[in-house]
């Protein structure tokens, strides 16, 4: 943990905080002197996740969120802005992979429609709310995370890809939008990481995807864990990075610098 960084008294929103990143993420920042509101619809997870970092539930709360309904994320904000009298931080993070599926052909329209409502239109809703009430402030940091799938293709679904770039898209409108308001809006996209939502997509161990990840890695004798995305989200948060905005920051060790592919078969 770096010592110089520090969110003192930021108010930040998680959404998707209850598992994987976003829980790392709401560990670290309150960590780094925050108050954190998770917002997940895994209600015995959240909760659990909040009483192990602060039984008295005062510094890190949760709140029922579905992202995909705007009544949930104006509650959401609106009951943020109650307890902590301000949004500093709005982390537009929950996502699902949905099915695995390679092939346009055979992709259900349900499943499409649902990757994009809950990764495009939850972060949006989050984003909107959010603005709602930092624009009067004049101040405020929005948060995203994409992924490597919003700079290489072919590696997920034609949802999750199509998903991923919209995000670096809504960013960088956003960036332009809001940045007249000194509200600062950045994406993360990291590499494969061994959480519930690619355990579940390929349905198999977490050392398995390890192994994978370590295999197939550029940046050897490492590992990427979900406390590197958090670090990267407390520095996209934090004053070390305020004339940073717009920004796609990728975690991956430099995985989509290349494609090894042909250098394979030569
Ligand atoms: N794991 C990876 O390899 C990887 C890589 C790049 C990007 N990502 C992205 O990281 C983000 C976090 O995923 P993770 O890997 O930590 O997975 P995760 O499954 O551990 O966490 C995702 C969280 O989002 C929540 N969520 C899902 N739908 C929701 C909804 N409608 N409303 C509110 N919350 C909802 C889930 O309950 C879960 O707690 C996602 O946007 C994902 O696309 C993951």
């Amino acid at each position: 943990m770096a010592t110089y960084l520090q969110l003192p008294l930021a108010r930040a929103i998680i959404t998707g905080g209850a598992s994987g990143i976003g829980e790392s993420t709401a560990r670290l920042f309150v960590r780094y002197g925050a108050n954190v509101v998770i917002a997940d619809i895994q209600d015995d997870l959240g909760k659990s996740v909040c009483k192990d970092v602060d039984p008295t539930c005062q510094i890190i709360s949760y709140i029922r969120c579905d992202v995909t309904k705007e009544a949930d994320i104006e509650n959401l904000v609106n009951s943020t802005i109650e307890k902590y009298g301000k949004l500093d931080i709005m982390y537009n993070n929950a996502g699902i992979a949905g099915e695995s599926s390679m092939s346009a052909a055979d992709t259900n329209f349900e499943d499409f429609k649902s990757v994009i409502d809950v990764n495009v239109l939850g972060s949006f809703l989050g984003a909107k709310h959010a603005a709602r009430v930092m624009i009067p402030s004049k101040k405020g940091c929005i948060l995203f995370t994409s992924s490597v799938a919003s700079i290489i293709a072919g590696e997920t679904s034609n949802a999750y890809t199509t998903s991923k770039h919209a995000i670096v898209g809504l960013t960088k409108n956003l960036c332009v939008e809001l940045g007249q308001y000194g509200i600062r809006v950045n994406c993360i996209s990291p590499f494969a990481l061994a959480t519930p939502l690619l355990i579940d997509a390929v349905n198999t161990e977490p050392s398995i995807v390890e192994a994978a990840v370590c295999k197939s890695a550029v940046l050897k004798g490492t590992l990427i864990t979900v406390e590197d995305i958090a670090e990267a989200a407390v520095y996209l948060s934090s004053d070390e990075s305020k004339y940073v905005s717009g920004l796609n920051l990728v975690v991956d060790g430099g995985y989509t610098t290349t494609n090894p592919t042909l250098s394979m078969y030569l």
